[in-house]
């Protein structure tokens, strides 16, 4: 715990932003606040609501140096090294590899990579201890892969991987130097990316948990032939807000079911809203039941515990009229898959059910602190889907709220059903473009596995516009088809449509009978069942929530608002 933030005002921290990232906080009082914090709600118990100066909450603390490398003092300085060998599977001593940095720091790691110790494949980790001729303590060399390959995502991973080198060994601070062969804001935006959501890590309920966050990071821009500071800057800040964002996603998503219920839900969407000027309005049952979103409720009305619709609204002035995006989310805080129950085997996993809708609030964060100059919805169906006596049961039918009548063949396709109604909700408010997140099958893991998330499009410019964004944040998803052959699947013969489609491609039926709500509005839906949750750690990124899409829906929200 810092000592120099009170206690008091450290509970009332936790009490409003969750237990965990109580010592990752720095009061505003003892820094001055980027512009883009100018939060009204202050969780340290400030009494001033609306300066800025209150309070922002940061993760980690960033800054640049422009001085050369040799002369910054650190206790871990951090480089990347790159192969520049041209075969793939040459002898060892065909390895090529050089260090990405200025000559002092290159002149330091000489007699290490004159050795042969150091082949730059990637995530190779090097330590050099108190380097010859540069004032850092340590020099940690860490490894690109082939330098002809090397990208803005590669960095953004070594970033990732360099903080998470550093978090078990008691180090706090880096300067990462950055690498030549990427143009200096891209390269800005990886490293602040990469090194934020690495320092993330879901163990926050552990009673011995340490506090292993590195705190400080510097930005080692001196070697940047192009660039000018401010510009630097503001691709900093930007990073800053996306990967706070994402990790504001992968917090909600790690909370189990008794601790993020939809009422707890829909009270961190609206914290959020207020901290960053956005509207955001929740209804309960009755709400529900009034519009009619009878897909919606017939999930919600086996559960005790009362579901939220959550709709947060970005307006900015000035703002066109249209188009107006629409992001609809799957908010199911615990899925057991109801009367339709599913075995006990993983179902724990099921907490994370809700990820789709965390995305959403965790875009529509970043969207707020970025604020481009376009309209944007966000909507989270928040529910349970419990087993009880009040349950839906199979056979039963539902009208959704489009008129359309729904055959429950299994509870447990309960995503498609609230997403039904969400997505008719977004087109009554006037979303002109859609976009869900849902983790909707087992059926995309199966098809995909765990590398790339479902993409589904029924609008091909939609499409390419968002496979832009996909590239430039760095995220993987592959589209699979929605042909009308498909939609056979799902045709029942008491009603309009079922809410399953059988064995076969269980992903696209899935994604079939969300078209039929999306209807003639350009819509894409992306599955993220396989992606959300990742299973195992990587060198960059903790195992627990991944917090996939946050940052490609911000990005293409971005590139929206400016065409
Ligand atoms: N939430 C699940 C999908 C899921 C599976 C998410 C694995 C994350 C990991 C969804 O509600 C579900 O149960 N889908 C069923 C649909 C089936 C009954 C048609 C499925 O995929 O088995
Ligand atoms: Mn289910
Ligand atoms: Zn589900």
């Amino acid at each position: 715990m810092r000592d120099d933030i009170d206690s008091a005002r450290v509970n009332r921290a936790i009490a409003i932003l969750g237990r965990g990232r109580e010592n990752t906080l720095w009061a505003a009082s003892h820094a001055k606040p980027p512009p883009c914090w100018t939060s009204n709600l202050c969780p340290w118990g400030c009494a001033i609501p609306s300066s800025p100066s209150i309070l922002f909450f940061r993760t980690m603390k960033t800054h640049f140096s422009f001085s050369p490398a040799a002369q910054i003092e650190t206790e871990c300085m951090v480089a990347v090294v790159l192969d520049n060998a041209e075969k793939d599977r040459g002898e060892k001593d065909k390895t090529e590899a050089f260090v990405s940095a200025d000559k002092a720091v290159q002149q330091a790691a000489a007699d290490l990579i004159s050795a042969g110790d150091v082949s730059g494949k990637n995530f190779e980790v090097s330590w050099l201890h108190k380097p010859a001729g540069i004032k850092a303590k340590r020099l940690l060399l860490i490894g690109g892969g082939k330098a002809k390959k090397f990208s803005a995502s590669e960095l953004r991973k070594l970033a990732g991987a360099a903080v998470r080198t550093l978090k078990p060994r008691s180090l706090r601070s880096l300067a990462f130097v950055l690498p030549e062969e990427i143009p200096a804001s891209d390269a800005v935006e990886a490293v602040i990316e990469g090194a934020i959501i690495g320092n993330f890590d879901p163990d926050t309920y552990k009673s011995d948990r340490k506090d292993q966050s590195v705190e400080s990071l510097t930005v080692v821009a001196s070697n940047q032939a192009s660039g000018d500071s401010a510009s630097l800057q503001r691709a900093l800040d930007e990073a800053r807000i996306l990967a706070e964002s994402q990790n504001f996603t992968r917090e909600l998503v790690n909370e189990p079911s008794n601790r993020m219920t939809p009422t707890i839900l829909a009270n961190r969407a609206q914290e959020m809203a207020k901290a960053t000027g956005l509207k955001c309005e929740v209804y309960g049952a009755d709400k529900i039941k009034e519009l009619k979103m009878g897909a919606f409720w017939g999930v919600a009305q086996g559960s005790d515990e009362p579901p939220a619709l959550i709709v947060m609204r970005y307006e900015p002035a000035g703002a066109p009229e249209k188009p107006v995006l629409g992001l609809v989310g799957k908010g199911v805080t615990f899925d057991t898959g109801g009367i339709s129950i599913k075995p006990a085997d993983n179902m724990e996993k099921m907490k994370y059910d809700m990820a789709g809708g965390a995305t959403m609030i965790g875009a529509m964060r970043a969207i707020a602190l970025l604020k481009p100059n376009v309209k944007v919805i966000g909507i989270v169906c928040a529910t349970e889907n419990m087993p009880s006596g009040k349950a839906q049961k199979p056979g039963d039918i539902q009208t959704a709220m489009s008129g359309k009548t729904i055959e429950i063949i299994n509870t447990d396709a309960e995503g498609r059903l609230v997403l039904a109604d969400g997505l008719c909700y977004a087109r009554q408010l006037g979303c002109t473009h859609l976009i869900d997140a849902a983790t909707l099958t087992g059926a995309v893991v199966v098809a995909l596995g765990y590398a790339n998330a479902g993409i589904f499009a029924s609008d091909d410019d939609m499409y390419q516009r968002f496979a832009k964004a996909l590239d430039k944040a760095g995220e993987k998803m592959w589209r699979l088809p929605l042909d009308d052959e498909y939609k056979d699947q799902i045709k029942s013969n008491i009603a309009d449509i079922m809410n399953t489609g059988g064995r076969w491609g269980g992903a696209i039926t899935a994604a079939m009978f969300l078209k039929e709500f999306a209807e003639d509005t350009p819509w894409i839906h992306l599955d993220i069942a396989g992606t959300a949750w990742l299973e195992d750690n990587k060198a960059w990124i903790a195992k627990g929530p991944s917090g996939i899409a946050v940052r490609s829906l911000v990005e293409f929200a971005r590139e929206f608002g400016s065409s």
